[in-house]
């Protein structure tokens, strides 16, 4: 959602704005821009609706002859994707440009208020108040002092922001605030930078500052940064951050996209998340701030999440509720927001899963529990942020940088992450012994080489493609735990190759979605050999006796559903149930990806969806 860039120093700006507008393109937007000053003090920029390569071509036959400058991806939510709503946006007179990630929710009174006082707008977005407002500031007390004139101008907002100003009358000079969306500044020998998240800074430097709230950044041409805090106080020692992604993580390296890439680098994030963790008292977790005491008390586990981190934590739930033997309740974040009469008490633990750390729902369900009084736990994949430094304790998955929007190598690590957890918890309560805690490892570790084998049969997914041919809808079914399977299929499917798929716990079709089913209508069935493997197969047969074409999704050798099904996505036995969700998943995101890229669509970049979801 909405990417901020911006450089001061000794290169061309815009050459690095659009190679990092680039970068950022994984967070979804429909709009970009830049906005450089020019050496004779004047401010010069383009912006367009479309993607970055468009921009690209206008900045080419642009002057954007300048070393300090600003750039932007939009995600539109307030006014339409065109180019007059694409940022930057300018003052009146042209002096003072803004790029702005966050919602300012009080922009229509500041609007009027603006417009009173004569000023004159030329988008229909939220984010033009804030040029305004320091025009303002920089016209009156502030004037000269573009950070104290953007720290006023923001005193007026209220909302989420993360903003990058230049100003045509301070040139070289770079000022940058947050508030609610992520921002992280880095010192270099060339300049200094500022971007929404690492990603483009990877190709710079290693070491980044991630801003707090409300801090204000100075960043000038000689690569210094000034931060002052929310008080105005200056910060002296800023916390840097160790970026251990090398800029080649983000790159395509020979594939055709990054989805395939992403879901082929699984086995290696898996082994990596569980790499060092198994120690002589049972499951490493340093992570965990819960003394073993507190958490043997735990007595009610609460996750919260959105989208494929929340199927995450569905499949969490069976694990910690098998092996810890401790009930565990699954909440979408933007629901329980809005519960008033949520229940906690002393014994409750909260784990937020989010992958990219800046889901603006997460992060409000999470401060929320934290003032309930509950320890909170974050599964997350992205070092420094927002969900990280706010939990009490962080795990990271370490599965390394995702750019395809949709998400899947995130998705079964931080599966394997909660399964990680759940055998902590185990241990803890006494409902394991560490040889049994230790067997359940050494199955964990089977995943990567489980996976190896599904990925070398993606011919089956593309082969099953046919099903899908000349169809609107389909049916996505599992049960127990590979509900959350199902669940999760469906997501890939909707999400990248626009196909309707309705997703639904095996059990419960027939009492309604079974009315969906007519000849040749989709149905995909989580069918592994578990202990509702005869209910699963049961399932099949009410679909294939009202014509319904059915793939399974079914563990190798299984005689009774390869002669049900004609089409089957064979997955090798794994030595736990448990385990399966974690494996069976690779086939239907490639069966997803395939289904996307028979239609002819970018599998990468879905229409309307963003990355990092940074405003509720
Ligand atoms: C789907 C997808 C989204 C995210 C959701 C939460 O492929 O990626 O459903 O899972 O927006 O995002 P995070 O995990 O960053 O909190």
């Amino acid at each position: 959602m909405c990417g901020v860039v911006g450089y001061t120093g000794t290169r061309q700006a815009s050459e690095w704005l659009l190679d990092a507008l680039q970068t950022l393109e994984y967070r979804g937007y429909d709009s970009a821009g830049v906005q450089v000053v020019s050496p004779s003090g004047n401010l010069h920029g383009v912006k367009c609706a479309g993607r970055v390569a468009h921009l690209r071509e206008r900045a080419s036959v642009a002057n954007l002859n300048g070393t300090c400058g600003i750039g932007h991806t939009r995600w539109a939510t307030h006014g339409a994707p065109t180019d007059r709503n694409a940022h930057p946006h300018l003052d009146c007179r042209g002096r003072i440009a803004i790029v702005h990630n966050g919602i300012i929710e009080n922009y229509q009174q500041l609007k009027r208020q603006l417009m009173m006082s004569g000023h004159t707008f030329s988008s229909d977005t939220d984010s033009e108040v804030v040029a305004h407002l320091i025009e303002d500031a920089w016209a009156g007390p502030a004037s000269g002092n573009l950070a104290l004139a953007v720290r006023n101008a923001c005193d007026r907002l209220e909302g989420s922001w993360a903003l990058a100003v230049v100003c045509a009358d301070a040139p070289g000079t770079l000022v940058v605030t947050r508030n609610g969306s992520p921002l992280v500044v880095a010192s270099t020998e060339d300049g200094a930078y500022v971007a929404s998240d690492v990603m483009p800074l990877a190709s710079v430097t290693s070491r980044v500052v991630q801003l707090q709230d409300r801090d204000v950044a100075t960043l000038s041409p000689d690569g210094s940064i000034a931060i002052s805090d929310r008080d105005g106080r200056v910060v002296e020692h800023p916390t840097a951050i160790t970026i251990d992604w090398d800029a080649s993580a983000a790159t395509l390296g020979g594939y055709s996209d990054f989805m395939a890439k992403e879901i082929t680098e699984q086995p290696e994030a898996i082994e990596r998340l569980l790499s060092g963790r198994l120690g002589e008292h049972g499951i490493e977790l340093d992570e965990l701030t819960l003394t073993k005491a507190e958490l043997a008390s735990v007595r009610h586990v609460v996750i919260i999440a959105c989208g494929t981190s929340y199927h995450a934590g569905l499949a969490a739930k069976s694990a910690i509720e098998r092996w810890a033997r401790v009930p565990v309740s699954v909440e979408y974040a933007s629901e329980f927001n809005y519960d008033e009469e949520y229940i906690v008490d002393d014994n409750t633990m909260c784990v937020i899963i989010t992958q990219s750390g800046e889901t603006a729902d997460t992060l409000t369900a999470a401060r929320r529990m934290k003032g309930m009084g509950c320890n909170v736990f974050a599964i997350t994949n992205v070092l420094g942020s927002t969900a990280a430094r706010e939990s009490d304790g962080t795990l990271y998955v370490q599965a390394g940088p995702e750019v395809a929007v949709a998400s899947t190598k995130a998705y079964t690590a931080q599966m394997v992450a909660s399964y990680l957890l759940a055998l902590r918890l185990a241990l803890a309560k006494g409902c394991m012994t560490r040889e049994e805690v230790v067997k359940h490892f050494h199955d964990l570790e089977r995943i990567p080489d489980l996976m190896r084998e599904v990925l070398k049969r993606r011919w089956q997914d593309k082969q099953a493609v046919r099903f899908f041919r000349n169809k609107t809808s389909s049916l996505y079914l599992g049960r127990n735990v590979n509900s959350a399977t199902a669940f999760e299929g469906a997501l890939k499917l909707k999400e990248i190759s626009y196909l309707h798929a309705e997703a639904y716990p095996a059990g419960e079709m027939k009492h309604g979605p079974i009315a969906l089913i007519e000849g040749g209508f989709p149905v995909v069935v989580v069918v592994p050999a578990d202990h509702v493997h005869d209910k699963t197969v049961s399932n099949i047969q009410e679909c294939l006796a009202r014509g319904a074409a059915v793939i399974a999704v079914a563990t190798d050798g299984d005689e009774r559903v390869a002669k049900l099904c004609s089409e089957v996505l064979w997955v090798p036995r794994c030595p736990n149930e448990l385990i399966v969700p974690a494996v069976s998943v690779l086939h239907l995101q490639m069966l997803a990806r395939y289904v996307a890229r028979d239609r002819g669509y970018d599998v990468d970049k879905p229409r309307n969806l963003a990355k990092s979801v940074t405003v509720e």
